[in-house]
């Protein structure tokens, strides 16, 4: 069995490595303009796991790269990470990210929406700094599907008819993508062989797919304060999920008639009704076989990758995006 590390390890691997992307973070974040300082620093004050950030330090370190390069990358990474989530939580008509009421509840969606604008061409910029075309084309190929997965999904609100493919489709673009081009990009910058830039591709795009599942159904299971975010904004929105999708296929026609009708309704005092009918369909378990498989092929896809204690920690997260708790 190939070695994997827990996340604290990979923590300690990085920790450098990570404070120097913290700092990037902070001195980049900067701005004349005072509103654009508060929410930034509300929402970058409020942690968050940086997980994408380093899945590109880990994917570069695995192939040997020795630069400084990489913590420019990460902090880009998670500019345009954290642009989506203020975009995000303005769609979703979310309050609570980060265990910190979000940019939205307190400054208001055009604020939320103008920031994250900021955010997201400040990452432009940055990436201009590096002057290399191939990462500007990953970096610009990413962004451009993610609006589309962002897109695709509210094209769904409240259609019961979204199925497994349909979802996977939406989370392929919204998710996953963004974490393929973290790890792609490791190989990208190390000038590796186009295998390791497959590999590492592949890795990542698994790797999105099942965290995106994961927290599908942390929407369902978790609790607000352990989770930072609220649960069961997912079908207050008229949003169906994988496990809502799964209970949805597995019901009997009086059953089904009803879910259908609370995904048109988008209604939030049904959670215990479809909470129960998750539960009798077993959907929670399914769901989350489903992002274990992902999870499995993700480790697979690394099989090519040399040996070390960065692949080892790029195995470890695999197994973390999966079994977290929030
Ligand atoms: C939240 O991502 C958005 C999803 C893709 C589910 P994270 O769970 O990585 O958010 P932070 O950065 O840790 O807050
Ligand atoms: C997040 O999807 C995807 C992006 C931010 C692009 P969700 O809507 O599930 O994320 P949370 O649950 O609000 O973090
Ligand atoms: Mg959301
Ligand atoms: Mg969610």
């Amino acid at each position: 069995m190939p070695r994997s590390l827990s996340f604290a390890e990979t923590q300690a691997l990085i920790r450098d490595d990570l404070a120097g992307v913290d700092a990037l973070i902070r001195t980049r974040l900067a701005s004349d303009v005072l509103l654009i300082n508060q929410i930034g620093e509300h929402i970058i004050g409020g942690g968050g796991k940086r997980l994408r950030p380093q899945l590109h330090l880990l994917a570069a370190r695995a192939l040997g790269y020795e630069g400084r390069d990489h913590l420019q990358l990460a902090a880009i990474i998670e500019f345009i990470h954290t642009s989506t989530l203020l975009h995000d939580d303005v769609v979703d008509e979310s309050d609570l990210r980060r265990g910190r009421k979000t940019a939205n509840a307190l400054w208001g969606n055009a604020a939320s929406v103008l920031v994250g604008d900021f955010l997201y061409s400040r990452s432009f910029q940055l990436m201009v700094e590096l002057d290399r075309m191939s990462v500007m084309q990953v970096l610009a190929n990413t962004t451009n599907a993610i609006a589309e997965g962002e897109v695709l999904q509210l094209l769904h609100i409240n259609n019961p008819d979204t199925d497994e493919a349909a979802y996977l489709h939406v989370i392929e673009r919204k998710t996953a993508v963004l974490f393929a081009a973290a790890t792609r990009l490791g190989a990208v910058l190390s000038n590796q062989d186009e295998r390791y830039g497959q590999a590492l591709y592949d890795y990542g795009l698994n790797l999105g797919y099942a965290f995106q599942i994961a927290d599908d159904v942390l929407d369902y299971t978790a609790d607000a304060a352990t989770m930072g975010k609220n649960i069961g904004d997912d079908l207050a929105e008229g949003k169906a999920t994988l496990p809502l999708i799964h209970a949805l296929a597995h019901a009997d026609d009086t059953q089904r008639h009803r879910l259908r009708e609370i995904i048109e309704q988008g209604d939030t005092t049904a959670l215990p009704e479809v909470m129960a009918a998750i539960q009798n369909a077993g959907s929670i378990e399914y769901s989350r076989r489903r992002a274990h498989d992902y999870a499995n092929a993700a480790e697979a896809a690394l099989r090519p990758a040399p040996e070390n204690a960065w692949t080892a920690a790029l195995r470890g997260l695999a197994r973390y995006a999966v079994d977290r708790e929030f």
